[in-house]
């Protein structure tokens, strides 16, 4: 199955600005994805994208909700339509004419699969954080204490051992980290205190 989206650009630049409001993201959220564990993982990749945007590039609250958007959705239409990933979310942002640098960062998630690359900043980390958000998860799921004492080595320790969440290409982890210009050591550091906080956040609700 192809997955190529077999175009490059996406939206119009005359929506440059235009996002869903909190309301309009969280009802297309669980609407389109019933199944919860995807759910965390979008809003997992959403907050670290906000958090990224805060810290790192002290982005404003409108610039850190315009990259959690584009984690927040960036799966939407996987639980449901996995043939149509993700060209349908693209359509949908399409024709609600949002900002078309949201939907290239969605449409860029996956160079390999999608065959668009990441080129701005918002892109790259979305990519960066995807992967390894899951594989964190997964490390988090067999440790007794979950994310409590995560740290670099033991993660780092896991990718290294190709059996454990065989899904999660180490390639594609390595690529990405490329692409940022960001050291695994650095990603991953950042990655686990944010991911520990939103998934407790969600557990608690
Ligand atoms: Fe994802």
């Amino acid at each position: 199955m192809s997955m190529l989206l077999n175009r490059q650009t996406f939206g119009n630049p005359i929506n440059i600005g235009k996002l869903l409001s909190r309301e309009e993201a969280e009802t297309l959220l669980i609407s389109w994805v019933p199944n919860q564990r995807l759910q965390l993982h979008m809003r997992q990749v959403g907050y670290l994208l906000r958090a990224w945007a805060k810290e790192k590039l002290n982005a404003d609250e409108t610039l850190q909700w315009k990259w959690e958007i584009a984690g927040l959705l960036h799966d939407a239409d996987w639980d449901q339509w996995p043939d149509l990933h993700c060209s349908k979310i693209i359509e949908e942002l399409e024709n609600r004419q949002i900002d078309p640098e949201v939907i290239h960062a969605i449409a860029s998630h996956g160079p390999t699969h999608f065959g668009v690359e990441p080129v701005t900043d918002l892109d790259k980390m979305l990519y960066a954080f995807d992967e390894l958000s899951g594989f964190l998860h997964a490390y988090s799921l067999m440790r007794p204490g979950g994310y409590a004492g995560m740290d670099v080595k033991g993660v780092k320790k896991r990718l290294k051992d190709k059996t454990f969440a065989a899904g999660v290409s180490r390639e594609d982890v390595a690529d990405a980290c490329n692409r940022a210009g960001i050291e695994l050591d650095a990603l991953i550091t950042f990655m686990i205190p944010h991911q520990e906080y939103i998934t407790l956040q969600w557990q608690q609700q």
